[in-house]
């Protein structure tokens, strides 16, 4: 599969998450309004693409040539377009650490990192998946996953999917469950689409069958992604992974998190410091465009919500197993 975010001819190219799995479709942004609209769309989406996206957004707007001030309220824009996953003011800052030495600094620091991300996914989610042996005695394993972490949330590989990939290569995944993610069906969309295409075996459930699940021994080890991880080892992910954490505890079940070092933010002491994204209403009481609510019903739409660290079994980088650490 293509990288989800590249550079290719002076664009921005992406793959359109909104568009799968009904239709494989790559954009071209060439502009930073483009890529903001593509990000708050979700058309780009998942921490780490995030993180490419931003720095290849200030290389977009160093090339455009306006004042280094002009570039750096782009930058800025970009780095607001969405508040939670850190990875996305990581790589605009990154980026714009070049600015000075013009615009083909900037995008030769983006490329790089565009590089650097698919081998620290590898990296991370090797070392989760033995994480998971160690945790786990039956073979092969009955994994549970929520939102999308894969390949469509990085540049290439995926984190909590990439250990998917590295057990399948051994021949250790039975199946996947996978939590349908509500509202916007990131598991059902696109984490289902990445399976099938890896022939992996799976079955697509509602978020809210995932206690069940594990009530009836269904499940050996959960694995999720992360936005943002604070210094005590809280973690930001999609809403639903908090409720998930509580049952895998109730249940004995180990609850994996993988993420690259860039997700984590040790500015910040613990979760209750994330700022949550709310998002529209209608991604709730609309479906495909009809109304299901009341005309007029008041909406709680967070994007994310924080699962504190004593629920997780593991947080997993490509440095290992994380300790929480100080506040920096
Ligand atoms: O709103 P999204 O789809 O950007 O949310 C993505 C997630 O919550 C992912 O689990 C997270 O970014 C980790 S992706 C490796």
């Amino acid at each position: 599969m293509r990288r989800t975010v590249d550079w290719v001819d002076g664009a921005v190219v992406i793959i359109d998450q909104v568009a799968l799995p009904g239709e494989y479709r790559v954009l071209e942004l060439r502009t930073v309004d483009e890529l903001v609209a593509a990000i708050q769309r979700l058309a780009v989406r998942g921490a780490p693409a995030l993180g490419a996206a931003g720095a290849l957004g200030v290389a977009l707007a160093a090339f455009a040539g306006g004042s280094a001030d002009a570039v750096r309220a782009q930058a800025e824009r970009l780095a607001a377009a969405r508040p939670t996953a850190v990875n996305l003011r990581w790589g605009v800052t990154r980026a714009l650490g070049r600015l000075d030495e013009g615009a083909e600094a900037v995008l030769a620091e983006a490329l790089v990192m565009l590089d650097e991300d698919e081998q620290l996914n590898r990296t991370a989610s090797a070392h989760a998946a033995e994480v998971v042996l160690a945790e786990t005695t039956r073979r092969p394993l009955r994994l549970l996953s929520h939102c999308n972490a894969g390949h469509l949330a990085t540049v290439a590989w995926g984190t909590a999917l990439g250990v998917v990939w590295h057990l399948q290569a051994r021949g250790l995944v039975e199946s996947v469950l996978v939590d349908e993610t509500r509202p916007l069906l990131q598991g059902s969309r696109l984490t289902a689409w990445e399976l099938a295409q890896a022939g992996v075996p799976y079955r697509v459930q509602p978020d809210s069958a995932a206690a069940t699940a594990m009530a009836r021994g269904l499940v050996d080890c959960v694995l999720v992604g992360a936005d943002r991880i604070a210094a005590n080892g809280d973690v930001a992910n999609k809403i639903g992974t908090y409720p998930l954490a509580i049952a895998a505890a109730h249940h004995g079940v180990p609850f994996v998190v993988v993420a690259p070092e860039s997700t984590v933010d040790t500015s910040i002491a613990s979760g209750a410091a994330i700022e949550i994204e709310e998002r529209r209403p209608e991604e709730l009481t609309e479906l495909g465009g009809v109304r299901l609510a009341p005309a007029g019903a008041a909406v709680f739409n967070p994007a994310f919500d924080v699962t504190p660290a004593a629920l997780i079994t593991a947080v997993v980088t490509e440095n290992g197993v994380r300790a929480p650490q100080p506040t920096s």
